[in-house]
């Protein structure tokens, strides 16, 4: 069971997935969580250029493109144990909803692994930018407004569910473990 969470820089992701993951835990069930970028050299590296001051042009977006991609391919194989239950801070789709062009981006990411459900925790920006303690230079109003753009269409191809991340941590991590229940066997009614 792969199940990605997405949304836009302080969304929410990691608070999200540390709750579900400790609630999977409790009802018996394996759990890993992964991060995009990883903790490889490629991920080290990716981080490392988002922090340069020329991170948000077109060339070192398409460089990025190439190594989100490879780093991706690094946490694929674990994927194949079916008995474990994948909770994935961002993935592929990051990068449709980020990078550009997006015919290219999917063919670069073609091979990867496709998600059993996608949860957009869908942030507005104003909120987005109140949570956001970063000085990242492209952090910026209008790019994260294409950004999340972007994510409302992209999702649309998979088993997906938006989320209102502007509620409280508690209501939405409720709404979260609403989504999951199903797809994981345990009782959606049983949800407060
Ligand atoms: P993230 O770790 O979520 O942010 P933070 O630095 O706040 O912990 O992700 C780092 C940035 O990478 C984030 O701005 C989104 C971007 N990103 C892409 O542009 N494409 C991708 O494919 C991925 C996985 C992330």
């Amino acid at each position: 069971m792969y199940i990605i969470f997405e949304g836009i820089d302080g969304a929410g992701k990691s608070t999200q997935i540390e709750i579900i993951k400790k609630w999977l835990e409790d009802n018996g069930l394996e759990v890993e969580t992964l991060v995009e970028p990883t903790d490889s050299e490629i991920g080290v590296l990716i981080r490392k250029i988002l922090k340069r001051p020329d991170a948000a042009t077109d060339r070192m977006q398409k460089v990025l493109g190439l190594l989100f991609a490879a780093d991706r391919m690094l946490i694929m194989d674990k994927l194949e144990d079916d008995k474990k239950i994948f909770l994935s801070d961002r993935s592929f789709i990051s990068s449709l909803a980020y990078q550009e062009p997006q015919d290219w981006i999917g063919s670069l990411n073609k091979y990867v692994k496709k998600p059993d459900l996608v949860l957009l925790l869908d942030v507005d920006i104003k909120n987005s930018a109140l949570r956001f303690s970063g000085e990242d230079e492209f952090e910026n109003k209008e790019f994260l407004t294409k950004v999340r753009d972007n994510y409302l269409d992209i999702i649309k191809e998979f088993n997906h569910e938006i989320i209102n991340a502007n509620n409280g941590i508690n209501k939405v991590s409720s709404d979260v473990k609403k989504a999951i229940a199903s797809k994981v066997g345990l009782c959606r009614d049983c949800i407060e």
